[in-house]
């Protein structure tokens, strides 16, 4: 492989790259998914299983992403055919990319419809609206603001727009300049809530909540979904961190800089748990409240607490954050595929393809209105990307990418770039031959056939 470097350009520096594949690993996965799933599947044995396959599932394969893109230095549907030539496989491995990259359109539709969401209750918080609520009148807020489509559709906009503009600027002005500012950004907020959260009272309750492993708590279907959310969290299966790994520079070590994203990501997702829970139980609130968690339950809990308006609107700044760096990552690929293959204009691509995700976007957020009638196996078509994304897609680009990495690949190749040998190398290679897609496999087909 030639190319020395991306025609996209390369971060600055290995930290660069570690805190632009944190910043779209952590996002509404880690601050709003992560909790609400572990409150729903008992606490403990759930995170410990989740642990587990963050580090047996998703570290390697993330290992195998990073190594791709970064071989090739192209776009992931260039980057997988040009690896697969190397080592003499079919270049239809590249159709791997293209289901990666209708992934990442489709998340990010109804992704900003949730940034969007978020954006609303900065300003609901701002305005001290919801402060002294019940529980009753905050659920009946929250539908309301589902039931009405042009309130949704301006901070959808809002949120698309702020997307589109970092990725138009490119990967050094607009993503590395965005990551440099919202990641400790996100690192402080984060801390500060955490303290705040050990004011409460309720800070060993939420604690022994997460980390009291009782495992008579854990069915089949929890761990099932703690390796699905272990996929999603990190960003894995759609070429979003093959992309953001094709401007990594050559010296640095992919296994140690995949650790540390992995570390960080996870860190953040116990740190949100261990913010939101003692804050629901110092406010006897229930939770497993599910979805609701963070737009229904918290805010109720802000609106009775001291200083609950201000720590509210951190809060919800934080993890609008979160969400905006995660999103403008699900743009990446296809933006550097239009770029490279078609030799469009960056700023061309970006707003083609923004203008294509914003409308796909207006018939999930229509889902709870206007389009309500319209669904897709029983799903409204905000669930029905959710579903199908989440559950399907990314753990089949997440198995053809570990057979592709595993079985391929020739190993003096992946040896070379991964700079691993001997025992580690082995695992590696044992993980993507078969502990992963046979991990992977087995939820995929347990979600699609669920037992009870
Ligand atoms: N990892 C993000 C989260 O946890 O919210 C979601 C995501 C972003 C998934 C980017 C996939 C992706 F390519």
């Amino acid at each position: 492989m030639k190319n020395k470097t991306s025609i996209q350009g390369s971060w600055a520096s290995r930290w660069i790259f570690i805190l632009a594949a944190t910043g779209s690993a952590v996002g509404l996965g880690n601050i709003w998914k992560f909790p609400y799933i572990t409150g729903e599947n008992g606490g403990g044995a759930f995170v410990l299983v989740y642990l587990a396959c963050i580090l047996l599932v998703g570290i390697p394969i993330m290992m195998a992403e990073v190594f791709i893109g970064r071989r090739a230095r192209k776009n992931p549907i260039d980057a997988l055919e040009d690896v697969a030539e190397e080592s003499e496989g079919s270049k239809s491995w590249g159709l791997i990319g293209l289901m990666g990259m209708l992934s990442g359109i489709l998340i990010f539709s109804f992704y900003s419809v949730v940034g969007g969401w978020v954006l609303h209750y900065i300003k609901v918080m701002l305005t001290g609206e919801m402060s002294g609520i019940s529980s009753d009148d905050a659920g009946a807020a929250f539908g309301a603001l589902l039931a009405d489509p042009s309130t949704l559709l301006g901070w959808h906009t809002l949120f698309s727009i702020m997307c589109i503009a970092v990725v138009a600027a490119g990967i050094n002005k607009g993503i590395e300049t965005a990551t440099r500012i919202m990641m400790p950004a996100l690192f402080i907020l984060l801390i500060i809530l955490l303290g705040y959260a050990m004011t409460t009272g309720g800070f060993a309750q939420g604690w022994n909540f997460m980390f009291e492993f009782d495992f008579s708590k854990l069915t089949w279907g929890a761990a099932l979904v703690a390796l699905g959310h272990s996929f999603f969290t990190l960003s894995l299966g759609m070429g979003t961190i093959m992309a953001y790994g094709s401007y990594m520079t050559k010296d640095a070590s992919i296994g140690k800089t995949v650790l540390a994203i992995g570390a960080l990501d996870t860190l953040v997702a116990l740190v949100a748990g261990l913010a939101i829970f003692p804050i629901i139980f110092s406010n006897g609130m229930d939770p497993a409240a599910g979805p609701g968690l963070m737009f229904i339950s918290l805010p109720v809990a802000f609106g009775q607490m001291p200083f609950g308006q201000l720590f509210g609107v951190l809060f919800f700044v934080l993890v609008g954050v979160a969400a905006w760096t995660s999103a403008i990552s699900l743009l990446e690929p296809t933006v550097a595929f239009l770029v490279e293959r078609f030799n469009l204009k960056r700023i061309t691509a970006t707003v083609g393809l923004g203008i294509v995700v914003w409308g796909l976007g207006i018939a999930c957020l229509g889902s709870f209105s206007f389009m309500s009638d319209v669904t897709f196996f029983g799903k409204n078509t905000f669930d029905f990307l959710d579903y199908i994304t989440a559950n399907i897609m990314l753990p089949l680009g997440g198995i053809f990418i570990a057979l592709f990495a595993g079985w391929v690949v020739k190993n003096k190749f992946a040896q070379e770039e991964l700079n691993m040998s001997g025992v580690l190398f082995s695992l590696w290679n044992l993980s993507m031959k078969f502990t992963a897609p046979i991990a992977v496999a087995v939820v995929l087909y347990f979600l699609l056939n669920p037992m009870s």
